[in-house]
């Protein structure tokens, strides 16, 4: 069967969704991203794959999230993202922001990990040619490495930018210390970081308790967050027993072992919560997390259009009386994973 033309919704930047500048940048970010570490691999439908990434820019996300192992199959999510961008996108690419990453394990020997540049421009390589594109708009340090001196992981960023390979750098997961020698490295040789990348959800606030969140704005970075839904748990998934296709399911990042009794309770009160302020509980923990001051953009993964679906009318409701606040944050405090 010949494949129809996608052709973008022409209304696409009024379905509601805002774009927030990343720190002291040019760059605007919409506030949800689409993920792609899991749910694009080898073993996804192909279709699903291109149909959610298609609702996501037509109803106006433009920020892409891949990295080099996303799979399941290490690379096979960037090579899905490939396939349906050489087809369907290559004409919106000056509206897409897309992201990858090095820093886990990718091939074997003792150039496929870490942060050495050896292993950064390889994998780069590596990524463009999977992704079919030219550029990549921002390219992340996916983890600090104790073993790689700073300054040869941060050059090696610094020099794919002077390539052409990347218009922008970000970190991932760096310690506060080295995260603001980065900084200070990168902005000393007119790189600037655009962003940093961690974990903030409801359950997970290290970052705010650190001082992570203060001192990527002190340093003029956007904050980009990942995994806003506790990889499902902060949404209705697991309210009911633990379904056959969910992530627990599949025991690799999240186990069946965590989805306790007591866990699913205090997610039910979540669940309350929300259902009083007119939103699913997926919907108010984004809702959560776009509150923060700081917070550029948050990346939410999913396994079908409908929850993409459910997910984006987060954007509709980011407001939070003082109370309702003290209440979920008191209930959340209680999960322990
Ligand atoms: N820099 C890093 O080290 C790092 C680490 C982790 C993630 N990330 C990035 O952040 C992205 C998001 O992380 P994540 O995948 O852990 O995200 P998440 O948004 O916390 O969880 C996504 C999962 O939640 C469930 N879900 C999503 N929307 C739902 C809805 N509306 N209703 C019910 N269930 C819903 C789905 O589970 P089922 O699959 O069970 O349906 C989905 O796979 C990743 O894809 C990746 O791009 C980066």
């Amino acid at each position: 069967m010949i494949e129809e033309i996608y052709k973008a919704e022409a209304n696409r930047y009024e379905a509601g969704m805002e774009y927030r500048r990343s720190g002291r940048s040019g760059i605007l970010l919409s506030e949800l991203s689409l993920g792609f570490w899991h749910n694009f691999g080898e073993t996804s439908p192909l279709e699903r794959s291109k149909d959610i990434m298609r609702f996501a820019f037509d109803h106006g996300i433009t920020s892409f999230d891949l990295a080099n192992n996303y799979g399941p199959g290490y690379g096979t999510a960037e090579e899905t993202f490939g396939f349906v961008f050489d087809k369907s996108f290559r004409p919106y690419r000056d509206e897409m922001f897309v992201a990858s990453k090095a820093g886990y394990d990718m091939w074997p020997g003792p150039y496929g990990n870490w942060g050495s540049r050896k292993y950064l421009m390889a994998s780069l390589d590596q990524s463009l040619r999977r992704t079919k594109l030219d550029y990549f708009d921002v390219f992340y340090s996916h983890r600090y490495d104790p073993e790689t001196p700073l300054e040869e992981t941060l050059q090696a960023l610094v020099d794919i930018v002077r390539m052409g390979k990347a218009l922008y750098v970000g970190i991932s997961r760096w310690p506060v210390e080295a995260s603001r020698f980065a900084f200070e490295y990168l902005r000393q040789r007119d790189t600037p970081c655009l962003l940093f990348q961690d974990r903030l959800n409801l359950i997970d606030r290290r970052v705010e308790e650190d001082g992570t969140l203060d001192c990527v704005r002190e340093n003029g970075c956007g904050f980009i967050a990942f995994s806003p839904l506790a990889q499902g748990i902060l949404t209705g998934r697991y309210l009911h027993g633990i379904p056959a296709d969910s992530r627990a399911m599949q025991q690799r990042f999240l186990k069946t072992s965590q989805i306790s009794d007591e866990l699913v309770a205090n997610v039910s009160a979540l669940n309350d919560i929300a259902a009083q302020r007119g939103q699913t509980l997926a919907q108010m923990a984004l809702s959560w997390v776009l509150a923060h001051e700081g917070v550029t953009s948050v990346i939410v993964g999913c396994s079908s259009v409908a929850q993409l679906a459910d997910s984006m009318k987060a954007v509709e409701s980011k407001a939070f009386s003082a109370e309702e606040i003290m209440t979920i944050e008191a209930i959340a405090s209680k999960i322990k994973l």
